[in-house]
């Protein structure tokens, strides 16, 4: 699988990587997607390392540490060691001070049993007690101190995300990553400046739904009574109703029409647009339900689409947001 550089870290990693969230079980994050048992959770992981995925991306959010214990369950499992791939975690701010980045790392530590934190992310830029730079700082602190590989912030815009990495620098570091929704139907860092900041400052852009939660499958788009099944959160965050698979019916077809030419599926399609697209900046975080949808999205980071491929679907794409 192609691999991409982490920010301007030394580290590699696949284009595309493990959304954990599917495994939250528990919390808010449970209104997203239905349970998942931990020994589907285990043959997901399986079947992504097996595809060649070489990192994952969870969240204390996820089930309050439950994502974090079934991934590293998971790879123990399968014989991982720690060091043998990357995991990205994330602080939740909400009604919490800077001061809880530094009091809740050792929990982090307790939930990934054993793996380290290559990359810990401010989980959003709104909610927390403490302004962004103070908690930038206690990030900053926690790689000095050598408790996680490197620092990143989800959801951060560009003037934001400026900010932070002028922090990190001003004490010898580096913003890695900054992660996004990025996809077919949203592609706001295009014209909020999130893309031409992070390529102008080295950040790598996490593309988090980047099939839409889904929606890009064509699976809601060939049997819309599917819609009814949707969680609620998962339906709002990707705008699932019957206008919107209307709205979308032609990238979605466009998608399909690519996907026989590759004998591929319009997921992988869907994730190789985006690695096009966005080349070296941008790595995708798609999440699997099932172990057959990990296979597929892991092959996506081989897949190659032709400029006329992608041009094709670019254009599909400006009509249908
Ligand atoms: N930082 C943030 O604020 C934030 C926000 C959201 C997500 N995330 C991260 O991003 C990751 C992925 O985002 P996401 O889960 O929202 O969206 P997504 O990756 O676009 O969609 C994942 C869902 O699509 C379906 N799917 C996957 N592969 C498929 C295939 N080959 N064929 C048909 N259906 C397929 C599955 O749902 P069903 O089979 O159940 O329908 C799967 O759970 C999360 O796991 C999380 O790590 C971060």
């Amino acid at each position: 699988m192609r691999t991409r550089r982490l920010g301007r870290t030394d580290r590699e990693l696949t284009a595309i990587g493990l959304g954990c969230m599917q495994f939250s079980n528990t919390g808010a994050s449970r209104r997203f997607y239905a349970p998942t048992a931990q020994d589907t959770a285990a043959a997901i992981v399986r079947t992504a390392l097996d595809g060649g995925v070489n990192w994952f991306d969870t969240a204390e959010m996820y089930g309050g540490g439950h994502s974090e214990r079934a991934l590293t369950t998971a790879l123990r499992d399968l014989g991982v060691r720690p060091g043998d791939v990357a995991v990205a975690t994330k602080w939740p701010p909400l009604g919490r001070t800077a001061r809880s980045i530094g009091a809740t790392v050792g929990d982090r530590l307790d939930a990934l049993q054993g793996f380290p934190i290559d990359l810990h992310q401010i989980h959003m830029p709104w909610g927390s007690l403490s302004p962004i730079a103070s908690q930038v700082k206690a990030m900053a602190a926690l790689q000095l101190e050598g408790k996680v590989g490197a620092v990143g912030v989800s959801g951060f815009g560009a003037a934001q995300m400026a900010r932070a990495a002028a922090i990190l620098e001003s004490k010898g570091l580096t913003l890695a990553s900054n992660q996004i929704q990025l996809n077919l139907l949203h592609r706001n860092a295009e014209r909020d400046g999130v893309l031409e900041t992070a390529k102008r400052l080295g950040v790598t852009l996490i593309a988090f739904s980047p099939m839409r939660s889904g929606l890009l499958t064509g699976k809601f788009h060939d049997e819309p009574e599917l819609l009814g099944r949707v969680q609620p959160i998962r339906r709002v965050l990707g705008g699932f109703s019957t206008r919107t698979l209307e709205r979308t019916r032609p990238l979605v077809d466009e998608l399909g029409a690519v996907a026989a030419a590759h004998g591929a599926s319009r997921a992988q399609i869907a994730l190789a647009w985006l690695l096009e697209r966005y080349g070296d900046t941008v790595v995708a975080i798609p999440g699997a339900s099932r172990p057959e949808q990990a296979a597929e999205l892991a092959a996506a980071g081989d897949l190659r689409l032709t400029e006329r491929e992608s041009a094709a679907l670019t254009e599909r794409s400006d009509r249908a947001r």
